[in-house]
């Protein structure tokens, strides 16, 4: 413990200043095993503590313990969606859209950010989930997977990306390693930058910081809205301004769907002088466990399933659809101004919440306990919270069978069989609309094993032009690259 004080004096100590660390040494058992450790290790718990902020922390702790007080309380309304289109004006109206977002990707003024800096707690990858093989025959990453669209849209509106790519302390070196290995899957590495968002405390659920070593205190990332202070931080910001970057795509790694820089959304946002735009699709049940948009006091914003009331929740119009039926799928378009102004008001407009998990730690006996029960607080803010202060936002419906299907489990729903059946689905239906007969399961699934590279085919139009009346015939396996 005195080694420990000595180390932290010794060291410059960052905006945190040695009064919180200090407090750091009193609350945390964990320092008890400091004689026992390497000098690494000691390095290493010395670094931890000297980038912590825990006057930060505790106000965290302190708002989670007076807020879990406080049942919330909406006033709901649903909001104003754009429809998947039916009628010809509706038409008419994608095709504009569609001609507005070319043109600003043929312009240059749209770079890409992939949110990856998340745990995959839940998937339990070895590696940053990005990494993982999913393309249902060639066995591509999700990464690979992502860059392929990018390198299809450059070519085709013969323009350049930038792609930003936000990781986390943890997972940030395996990450560009991977880039790295692979060659940047074709693209130019000058035209992807990687950069860390920030880490917080996890403290157990009487505010305490937890231990998973004896030199380790337990760090998370700070949740997908952390990536606007890291934008800044990072000087990410400042490049896209240089690249005359207006607008941002936004999406998470683990949706396997992801249509990237869809020049329909891309339009639409233009079209309406939007701040802040998302995609959307309907729920499947009433209790589903995605978040849905809803206008709360006149604002736009996303509620989470667990602040959803019994009452919303089964909610219905009288055609019997349910009303809140407008689920978010963490796609957006974002001006680079609105950032900007996130920037300067990130307190206000993305606040930390707490999430109640199981975490694993080390007890006062440095044994390692897997918890039973949730015993962890992690804060993190969320992206959507931004939603509330943009003027103006265009949500648009699209289909969930073609542009939705995240990795976030093991097995079960959103895992990796989901998202290979539902990419040989949506490649089933690409051959269809092309003439191509498919073989199909008594779930209405393809039976067998379909991939289509984006190279060959960006979209189902693209593959249709390209492949109409020729005479392909396949018995359900079928790359085509
Ligand atoms: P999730 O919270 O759904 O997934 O994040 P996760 O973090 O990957 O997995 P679990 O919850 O630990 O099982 C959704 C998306 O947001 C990114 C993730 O990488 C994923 O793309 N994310 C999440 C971040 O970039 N940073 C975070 O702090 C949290």
């Amino acid at each position: 413990m005195i080694g420990l004080d000595r180390a932290i004096q010794t060291k410059k100590l960052n905006r945190t200043g040695y009064l919180n660390n200090s407090y750091v040494v009193r609350q945390a058992q964990g320092f008890q095993w400091w004689n026992e450790l390497s000098s690494q290790e000691k390095m290493h718990l010395v670094e931890q503590v000297t980038a912590l902020d825990l006057k930060f922390a505790s106000e965290l702790f302190d708002n989670y313990a007076r807020k879990a007080a406080q049942a919330p309380k909406h006033k709901l309304v649903p909001p104003k969606v754009k429809t998947i289109p039916k009628t010809i004006s509706e038409m008419e109206n994608v095709r504009i859209a569609k001609q507005m977002g070319e043109c600003s990707l043929r312009n240059g003024e749209v770079a890409v950010v992939t949110v990856a800096g998340g745990d995959g707690t839940r998937l339990g990858c070895n590696g940053p989930k990005g990494t993982l093989p999913i393309a249902p025959v060639s066995g591509k990453s999700i990464f690979h997977l992502h860059a392929e669209k990018i390198c299809a849209i450059q070519q085709r509106y013969h323009t350049n990306i930038p792609w930003y790519i936000m990781t986390s302390k943890t997972n940030s070196l395996p990450t560009q390693d991977f880039f790295k290995t692979h060659h940047y899957f074709g693209l130019n590495p000058g035209q992807i930058r990687f950069f860390t968002q920030g880490m917080l405390p996890v403290l157990d659920l009487n505010g305490k910081l937890l231990m998973n070593s004896k030199s380790n205190i337990v760090m998370s990332p700070n949740g997908h809205g952390g990536l606007i202070t890291a934008l800044k931080d990072a000087g990410i910001l400042n490049d896209m301004k240089i690249r005359r970057i207006k607008h941002v795509f936004y999406h998470q790694v683990d949706n396997v769907l992801a249509k990237i820089a869809d020049p329909v959304f891309i339009g639409y946002h233009l079209m309406e002088d939007a701040d802040m735009s998302l995609k959307v699709v309907k729920k499947r049940h009433h209790e589903e466990k995605v978040g849905i948009v809803g206008c709360v006091d006149g604002k736009l914003q996303v509620v989470e399933y667990s602040e959803l009331s019994r009452e919303d929740m089964y909610a219905k119009n009288g055609d019997g659809s349910l009303k809140y039926n407008a689920g978010n799928i963490a796609i957006h378009m974002i001006g680079i101004d609105f950032i900007e102004k996130a920037c300067q008001r990130r307190e206000e407009m993305l606040p930390y919440h707490a999430a109640i998990k199981k975490v694993p730690y080390i007890d006062k006996h440095g044994n390692m306990i897997n918890p039973e029960k949730n015993n962890a607080i992690k804060f993190e803010c969320f992206i959507f919270d931004m939603l509330k202060h943009a003027e103006k936002s265009v949500i648009m419906e699209v289909s969930r069978e073609e542009e939705f299907s995240p990795v976030k489990n093991r097995e079960g729903e959103d895992s990796p069989d989901t998202a290979v059946r539902d990419m040989v689905n949506v490649f089933g239906k690409w051959l269809h609309s092309a003439g191509i007969s498919t073989p199909m399961d008594c779930h209405g699934n393809v039976d067998g094993l379909i991939e289509i590279n984006p190279s060959f085919a960006l979209d189902e139009e693209a593959l249709r032009d390209k492949i109409y009346n020729k005479q392909l015939q396949h018995d359900g396996f079928l790359y085509l690259e």
